[in-house]
Formats: structure tokens, sequence, C-alpha cells
């Protein structure tokens, strides 16, 4: 192998525009610095503007290419803040190379009949209504890249087999498996737009530890050990894979080519 190949293998996404959502805390912290250390310009989008500029603090310690920090409120239900975004990210970076929808939230751990309607509101516009008007405004940026774009949503298992006291966020992630599918279909023949699926499995983060308050965090993966899928996902060499719905982790891992 050339100098050249072993430093492109080792720097998959030189010279890439990858927007990550969730990006102060959790799994978007990880990958957030996992694609910058791959070489990418990493805009961090998320809701927690400290959150986001400690994710940035720590990409600019490892002296990685420089990050952008995008504040923005997934709840938001007009289209209008989602135009300016792109229009902004349009402005200063003129594509986008790949797309990690993270963000999240849990909601009520209980049965339906107590399920308050505003929370169920909630998570279904943060975990649905907000990827789908994110990605959309997104597009025309996609379409820009000369290289394969990859657009990542994030499932979980209670998204493929309903769980009792899961709630909208069991409902929310089986819809995050449809919107994956859908925009994967429409995209299919059309352009070099590709999309999937990653279900992360179990990982030590504020919101597993809010759905199991009594396990010992200590007996979690760590977001840091889940990274190969998610640097595959979103590098070229896994331009054939497309429609798909991965498991980082478990029986059922992917298992990410070495
Ligand atoms: N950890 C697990 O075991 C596990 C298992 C299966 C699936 N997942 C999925 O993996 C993804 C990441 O989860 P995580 O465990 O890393 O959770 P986390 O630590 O709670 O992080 C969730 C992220 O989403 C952001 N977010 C929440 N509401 C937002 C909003 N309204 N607008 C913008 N950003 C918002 C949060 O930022 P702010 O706090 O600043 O809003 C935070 O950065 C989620 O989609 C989750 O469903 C996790």
């Amino acid at each position: 192998m050339t100098n050249h190949a072993t430093e492109h293998s080792k720097r998959p996404l030189e010279g890439r525009t990858i927007l990550v959502t969730g990006a102060g805390y959790g799994i978007g912290r990880e990958a957030a610095l996992t694609y910058a250390r791959a070489g990418a310009t990493v805009l961090l989008l998320g809701r927690t503007q400290e959150a986001l500029n400690d994710t940035y603090d720590l990409i600019e310690a490892e002296s990685l290419p420089q990050a952008a920090v995008l504040p923005f409120d997934l709840e938001t239900r007009e289209e209008d803040p989602y135009v300016q975004l792109a229009q902004l990210i349009g402005q200063h970076f003129g594509k986008l190379d790949g797309v990690l929808l993270n963000a999240g939230v849990l909601g009520q751990r209980t049965p339906l009949d107590n399920y308050h309607a505003d929370t169920w509101q909630k998570v279904m516009q943060i975990n649905v209504n907000g990827q789908f008007m994110l990605v959309k405004q997104l597009l025309p940026l996609l379409r820009e890249t000369n290289a394969d774009a990859s657009v990542i949503f994030t499932t979980s298992s209670v998204g493929r087999e309903g769980r009792a006291y899961w709630g909208a966020y069991s409902v929310s992630k089986f819809a995050t498996e449809g919107l994956m599918q859908v925009l994967h279909q429409e995209l299919e023949n059309t352009s070099e737009i590709r999309v999937n699926c990653i279900n992360p499995g179990a990982t030590r983060t504020g919101m597993r530890a809010a759905a199991y308050p009594l396990e010992n965090p200590a007996d979690v993966t760590e977001a840091a050990d889940i990274m190969p899928l998610y640097l595959y996902l979103m590098s070229p060499a896994s331009k054939a894979i497309n429609g798909q719905s991965l498991n980082a982790q478990g029986e059922q891992a992917f298992v990410v080519p070495a």
C-alpha cells in the first residue's frame, strides 16, 4: 500500500463536511470526535450551546479540522428556521457530505394509559418530525457533494418490535425506520445519497441511565466502542450499503470490514 493510500484509509473523511445532531452529549459527541479524527469538518448541532462548545473544544484540543457550532432546537415546528439553517450551512460550506441524525429524547417510561399527551407530541416532534424537517432542507446540500453522501438515522431495538412502557419513544423509532426506508427508495436510483439506520444498542449515556436507573453504568458499553460502525457507514468504504438498518453491537451486530 502506498503512503497516500495508507493516509487515506486512516482519514477516510478527509475534506468532507458532516453534520451531527445531538453532538453535545453521549453518542453524538463521540461520533463528532470520531468524524473529526477521520478528517471531517464537523457541524455540531444540538439544543444546549455550552455542551456543543465543549465538543468543539475537544476537537480543537486535538488540533483536528475546526468544527462549527449550530445551536438548534428540533422541537421547532415551523419550517422557516430549518430553511434558514440550511441556507446558513450552504453559505459557509457549500455542500454536505453526510448527516448523522442522532439527537433524540426518551420521554416517559409508563403505560399508554398514563402517558401525557404533551410528552407524546414532544417526543414525536423531536425524534421524527424534526428529523424529517431537517433532512428535507439538507437534501439540496447533500446533492451538491461530488462524493457519495451518507445519511444515517438512529433507531433502537424498541423501534423494530414494540415494547411495553416505552410509549412514544418506541413508536418514534418505528417511524424513524419508516422515514429511512421511504427516503432510501426515493433516492435509490436518482442520486448518490445513501440512507441507512444504526441501532447503537445499550450504550453508556445520559439517556441510557435515565431509562435504566438501577443499572451500573460501568456494565454498559462506552460510546467509543460502537464508533467503528458509525465511521464505516459515513465513509466511502460502505458505498454499497443502502437502505439498511444495522446493529452496532450484540448478537446481530454488523461486522465492520477490517
Ligand atoms: N444510549 C443508548 O443505549 C441508546 C440505545 C438505542 C438508541 N439510542 C439512540 O441514540 C441516540 C443518541 O442517544 P444518547 O444515548 O447519546 O442520548 P443523550 O446522551 O441523551 O443525547 C441525546 C442528544 O440529543 C440532543 N437533543 C435532545 N433534544 C433535542 C432537541 N430538541 N433539539 C436538538 N437536540 C436535541 C441532546 O442535546 P440537548 O440535551 O442539548 O438537547 C443530546 O445531545 C438517540 O437517538 C437515542 O434514541 C441510544
